[in-house]
């Protein structure tokens, strides 16, 4: 009865003008509204923020009222007395207390219509319309051809061309001034057209991050790619219209993008489960990304520490300014360029593709002809496919300086650049290959017999050159706190190996319980573990990250970091545990710790700060707290963006067997979708209880993730499911294992990056169809001998580093 009355009351509160139409002549007041048929978009004025000002404005009527349109962006009303008005030619207006026109939709069609209505369709598009005529062809108006900061699905980004019939029309979104302001700011995301179409994100008029060209599939240089079961995207390209647009999958999950007033341009999603908009950064995640970093003819590089190299060929034009760091000159070619029809090509590798600005393209060339066609011109200085499907088709070329490039293994393309015909390049090229390839060896070699000789001197220096724990800003326990603390490093108190020494496990006076990791002196490998571990992860919080409380030394100097304790032990002794192990993990508190998991990742990869890839995310490596929340620990292996990565560190692959992504184990090609990779394994092993390595099974010969793979194409996904998880929501259990076999499939640009992943996992929104997962039955590296690589370790599922055959 109360509710019934609430009800009734409310009804008279929110003034709504019933309905999603506006006929002529039919005011809004300030308080009244329209609302879109199935409820999701409302119109009328607003107030953005703290804002007195109102707005005319279309927003989520539940989804957090986020306003994702605003009509008089730079005429703001001051107070409660503007109407929207309808006039009977079909110009919406609205009108301030003295009844002056403060904003006019002003359509470009002249011709008036017949008995207009002004219409919110459920997509938030507002439009006028003949009263009798719903064809969408023919609408007079529309909110989306004038995007404010938001693009909201079926909503064009792009340009539309001028032809003398029509006007043109530019469908770009531009920033606020600010969360009150919606008055014009800085930053606008705009489709260049002025060569091969691009997407640029402009501060003022300068270039601050650019896309790279639509390969046929994505925006070259945007991350943000794989499936994710939200949205799909497409990219419209004719004589008429160049736009990009994406659509919802499923009505369960809204998405929309918006450049925020500081230019961070942010996906958000909204599930009823989450009830918040959840933030995925969008464009622009790192330094690289800063448009033209590395000058012209350069690349930058996010795992290199300097970042810039030059492209194969050339070097730095300015060799001190290069040195240091600073790389506005950018490179130069080797030799000098002299046109002539006898100049070769230099393939690029996966790279993304520089400034199209000034470039030409044919579509009906194929790369033989384009490789002709630039030789033929002597200012084009290189050349690429327009559509990366399958062989590859269409021909890009570029004039002049090639600007704005990227090594971004996940999302990349080759292209090849021009080089100056000169008979002797190639031998020089072979010479000074092998004599670097005989100098390396020799080194190397020296190197390896100076480290056995030398190992524990050189640790130690190692240690107090390379970590500066003041400077980490990490609290210092002396000796004695932690000697007591662990009852004198007491048996009793010994938790266990971990990578590099063993964990201790401590009560601090206060009662507060700690864990002690020591280093044990006998590895090189534990020293870089060990500075790794504090440069990383000193500078991370996070709820499922283990926090790293400070650091002390033993009374020889031994270095010792001290953690928060966890109660609960690692991941696998409750997954592959025994039976009775197994049974404390419920389906809930495993899909708790999958989401935990994912969002520490994401965390990891995608804090613009520090962006961190783990590398050796294992069951082991998941630690719980009290309240079987998981945490990620051991950062001994993990490498970050800002972090100095030398070139035989990229040839040593470290990881653990079933857990290494095929591209890492066979190339040394780490990235974000190694750890995706390991995930996905993760997931698996989770929901099947059982290890992907050591995995057997009667009827075949492949791994857990080939007998995943098989079961889901068999549709038999409930024989892969742990007896403890069998009895809950198998929806939700085969969506984990399908989320999970996304993660693992062999092509890392096929994986979702992790803020798909959480997209997935919080959402019902229906998933793609994974491919085939990578090493689902190659045994061979499985199987590989590990006990020459592992120096202090002798657990067969510990870590293990190997020298990635080159
Ligand atoms: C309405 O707008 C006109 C013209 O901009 C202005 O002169 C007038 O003061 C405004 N009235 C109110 C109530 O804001
Ligand atoms: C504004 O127009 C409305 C409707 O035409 C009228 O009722 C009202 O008196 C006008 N207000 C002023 C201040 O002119
Ligand atoms: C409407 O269009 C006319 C002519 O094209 C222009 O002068 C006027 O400023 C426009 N008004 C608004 C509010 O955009
Ligand atoms: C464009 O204008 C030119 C000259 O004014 C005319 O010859 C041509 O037919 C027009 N094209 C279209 C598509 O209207
Ligand atoms: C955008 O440009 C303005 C003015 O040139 C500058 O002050 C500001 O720092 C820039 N913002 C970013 C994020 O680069
Ligand atoms: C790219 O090439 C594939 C295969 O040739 C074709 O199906 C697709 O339509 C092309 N895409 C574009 C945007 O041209
Ligand atoms: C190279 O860069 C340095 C430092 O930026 C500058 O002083 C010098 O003039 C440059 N040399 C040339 C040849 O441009
Ligand atoms: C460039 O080529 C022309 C004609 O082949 C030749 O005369 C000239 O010397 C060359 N210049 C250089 C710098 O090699
Ligand atoms: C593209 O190349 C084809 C084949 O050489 C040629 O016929 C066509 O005119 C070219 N198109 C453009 C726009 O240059």
């Amino acid at each position: 009865m109360l509710v019934m009355f609430c009800c009734f009351l409310c009804s008279f509160i929110a003034t709504s003008n019933a309905g999603d139409i506006l006929r002529a002549n039919q005011p809004i007041k300030n308080d009244e509204t329209i609302v879109s048929a199935g409820d999701e978009f409302e119109l009328g004025f607003f107030s953005p923020g703290s804002s007195k000002n109102r707005y005319l404005s279309i927003r989520y009527k539940k989804a957090g009222e986020a306003i994702v349109w605003v009509a008089n962006r730079e005429a703001p009303l001051t107070d409660a007395s503007g109407t929207l008005v309808l006039s009977s030619e079909g110009t919406l207006n609205i009108l301030n207390g003295t009844n002056s026109t403060i904003w006019s939709s002003n359509s470009s069609k002249s011709k008036s219509i017949k008995n207009p209505v002004a219409q919110l369709l459920k997509t938030g598009n507002l439009v006028i319309r003949a009263g009798d005529d719903p064809d969408t062809g023919n609408f007079l108006w529309q909110s989306f051809d004038f995007p404010d900061n938001t693009l909201l699905p079926g909503m064009k980004l792009g340009k539309k061309i001028a032809k003398n019939s029509s006007a043109g029309r530019d469908w770009s979104c531009r920033s606020w001034k600010s969360s009150d302001d919606p008055s014009p700011g800085t930053f606008q995301v705009e489709i260049d057209i002025s060569g091969y179409p691009q997407l640029f994100l402009l501060n003022g008029s300068t270039k601050y991050f650019r896309s790279g060209p639509w390969n046929g599939v994505r925006f070259s240089g945007i991350r943000t790619s794989g499936p994710n079961g939200i949205f799909v995207f497409d990219f419209v390209f004719n004589e008429d219209e160049i736009y990009y647009k994406d659509e919802l999958v499923s009505s369960s999950v809204l998405t929309r993008v918006t450049v925020e007033p500081d230019g961070r341009v942010i996906r958000y999603t909204w599930t009823d489960q989450s009830n918040k908009w959840e933030q995925y950064i969008f464009l622009q995640a790192d330094l690289c990304d800063v448009y033209a970093h590395c000058g012209p003819f350069g690349s930058c590089n996010i795992y290199t520490t300097s970042r810039c190299e030059c492209l194969k060929g050339f070097h730095p034009k300015n060799l001190t300014a290069w040195s240091h760091l600073n790389f506005a000159e950018g490179c130069e070619p080797k030799t000098k360029l002299n046109c002539s029809s006898k100049d070769t090509f230099v393939k690029q590798l996966k790279k993304n593709l520089p400034d199209t600005h000034t470039s030409q393209y044919n579509f009906s060339l194929d790369l033989k002809a384009c490789e002709k066609k630039c030789l033929e011109d002597c200012s084009c200085t290189a050349y690429a496919n327009t559509n990366i499907t399958g062989k590859g088709s269409g021909c890009l070329l570029w004039f002049g300086d090639l600007i704005d490039i990227r090594d971004q293994g996940e999302v990349a393309q080759d292209f090849y650049v021009r080089f100056a015909a000169s008979g002797s390049a190639r031998r020089i090229a072979l010479i000074v290959f092998l004599s670097i390839i005989l100098i390396t060896t020799v080194v190397l070699g020296f190197y390896m017999w100076h480290v056995c000789k030398h190992r524990k001197q050189i640790t130690e220096e190692m240690l107090e050159n390379e970590v500066d724990y003041e400077k980490e800003d990490l609290p210092f326990f002396d000796f004695r706190t932690i000697s007591n603390a662990t009852n004198n490093f007491s048996n009793n108190c010994k938790l266990g190996e971990g990578g590099f020494g063993p964990v201790y496990k401590g009560t601090l006076e206060d009662g507060k319980e700690i864990a002690v990791k020591k280093r044990s002196a006998c590895s090189m490998q534990g020293v870089e573990e060990f500075r790794n571990e504090v440069s990383c992860i000193a500078k991370l919080q996070h709820r499922n990250l283990v926090r790293l409380l400070g650091w002390s030394t033993t009374e020889e100097g031994e270095r010792m970091l001290v953690y928060e304790y966890m109660p609960n032990k690692s991941l696998d002794y409750f997954i592959f545990g025994d039976n009775a192990n197994k049974a404390l993990l419920d389906w809930p508190q495993r899909y708790n710790i999958i989401n935990g998991i994912a969002k520490g990742l994401l965390y990891l990869h995608e804090d613009s700060r520090l962006r961190v890839i783990h590398r050796d995310l294992k069951a082991s490596n998941i630690l719980l707290d009290y309240n079987m929340n998981p945490k990620i620990s051991d950062f001994g292996m993990a490498r970050s963006f800002g972090d100095g990565e030398t070139e035989s560190n990229t040839a040593r692959v470290v990881g653990t067997y079933g857990y290494m992504s095929p591209e890492y184990a066979m190339d040394g090609a780490f990235s974000i979708k190694s750890d995706v990779y390991s995930f996905g394994v993760l997931v698996i092993e989770i929901v099947s209880g059982k290890k992907n390595r050591f995995f057997t099974h009667p009827d075949h010969n492949l791994n857990l993730m080939g007998h995943a793979w098989k079961s889901y194409k068999e549709n038999r996904l409930s024989e892969l499911i742990d007896v403890s998880v069998l009895s809950s929501d198998q929806d939700e259990v085969f969506r984990v294992i399908l989320i999970g076999l996304l993660c693992v499939q062999q092509y890392p640009e096929d994986r979702p990056n992790m803020s798909s992943v959480l997209m997935m996992l919080t959402s019902k929104a229906t998933l793609p169809h994974p491919k085939q997962p990578g090493f689902f039955n190659e045994r061979k590296l499985d199987e590989a001998d590990t006990s020459h690589s592992t120096l202090c370790l002798s657990s067969l599922n510990q870590t293990i580093t190997i020298v990635a055959p080159r």
